[in-house]
């Protein structure tokens, strides 16, 4: 089944290599942006790393929220919750996908941030009629856009509290990995997932790769 999905923030390298597995896979996408140009200019560009026909385009942050079912947030925590506090008629009664990590950066490295709730609390917290579902937020951007096939050594982990988007949410992922999510519990534990990237990118470093998590111990999910 294909969806429309609007990427808000689809312009930066995640939003952009999200969008590419998505359109790849059949779904009709939109990038969102501040400015409807770059975010025309982004579509294209994927569109010919694409190269067979793919339904991609672009549009303002609220156009492209207001023309699909499902919205993918993949903007900076920075700024965070009033692009979502704008967004909020457009967000009301769809699935909202958050992929956003609250993470500083000192002289020691990426670190969480200590926060009282998780982005995607947050985010269902100032659209309550919005099913907020966090997911994505430990693939890399540039393996997302870099490697051709689908990231099948990684899993993609699925947290919230709506059954019907969570579910939603892991059968999308297989766009990404080839496999369906995993459903890694409540909202809530977007609190645990979201700054566990900081690790994530503090290996990168340290091993000069492109990390990503996979789950053992589970049958076979495809
Ligand atoms: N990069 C990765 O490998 C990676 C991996 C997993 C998760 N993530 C998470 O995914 C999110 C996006 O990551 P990214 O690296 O793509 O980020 P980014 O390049 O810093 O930002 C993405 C887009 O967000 C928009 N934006 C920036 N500041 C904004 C603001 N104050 N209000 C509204 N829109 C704003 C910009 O688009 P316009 O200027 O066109 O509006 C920008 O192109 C982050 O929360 C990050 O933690 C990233």
């Amino acid at each position: 089944m294909t969806h429309k999905i609007a990427v808000v923030g689809g312009t930066g390298p995640q939003g952009r290599g999200l969008a590419y597995r998505l359109a790849m896979a059949g779904h009709a996408v939109t990038i969102g942006s501040r400015d409807a140009a770059r975010a025309a200019e982004k579509a294209e560009e994927i569109a010919a790393k694409i190269g067979a026909p793919a339904t991609i385009g672009g549009a303002e942050n609220a156009n492209a929220a207001a023309s699909s079912e499902i919205v993918l947030l993949a903007v900076p925590w920075d700024g965070h919750a009033e692009l979502v506090s704008s967004l909020a008629p457009e967000l009301r009664g769809k699935t909202v996908i958050s992929c956003v990590n609250p993470l500083g950066f000192d002289q020691n490295g990426p670190y969480g941030l200590t926060l009282e709730e998780s982005a995607a609390e947050e985010a269902q917290r100032l659209v309550p009629a919005a099913a907020v579902v966090g997911s994505f937020h430990h693939v890399a951007a540039l393996s997302l856009w870099k490697n051709d096939g689908p990231l099948d050594h990684e899993d993609i982990l699925v947290c919230g509290d709506d059954t019907e988007a969570k579910d939603l949410v892991m059968d999308l992922a297989a766009a990404v990995t080839g496999k369906r999510g995993i459903d890694a519990g409540a909202l809530r534990l977007a609190r645990q997932l979201e700054p566990l990237t900081a690790v994530l990118i503090n290996i990168n470093k340290g091993y000069k790769t492109r990390s990503g998590l996979a789950i053992t111990g589970i049958k076979e999910h495809a």
